[in-house]
């Protein structure tokens, strides 16, 4: 995985985006929930004192760590991550 480039997690439940901001690195369902774009192809933004992972289709912004959306209603799922002896897991239960 790049330094910053997002990756695309698929498991049996679905796909999770995995970003790394500012070093650490965060777990998002990849579907939005507006239209369902593929979050692991959005940008990051830093807006209102933080970074934001945003929507390729129509720039709703999510905090990375918690999944809040910038807009009422479209939260989405956070997922926690831990990095053991150099491997990254994702708690998806
Ligand atoms: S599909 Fe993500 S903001 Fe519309």
């Amino acid at each position: 995985m790049s330094a910053q480039k997002p990756h695309l997690v698929e498991w049996a439940g679905g796909e999770i985006a995995v970003f790394r901001v500012n070093g650490a690195f965060y777990a998002l369902d990849n579907l939005c929930p507006h239209k369902e774009a593929p979050l692991v192809a959005g940008s990051q933004v830093f807006e209102d004192g933080q970074t934001w992972v945003s929507c390729p289709w129509h720039r709703f912004l999510f905090d990375p760590a918690t999944g809040r959306c910038d807009r009422a209603g479209f939260d989405t799922r956070a997922y926690p991550v831990t990095i053991e002896e150099g491997q990254l897991y994702i708690q998806v239960c």
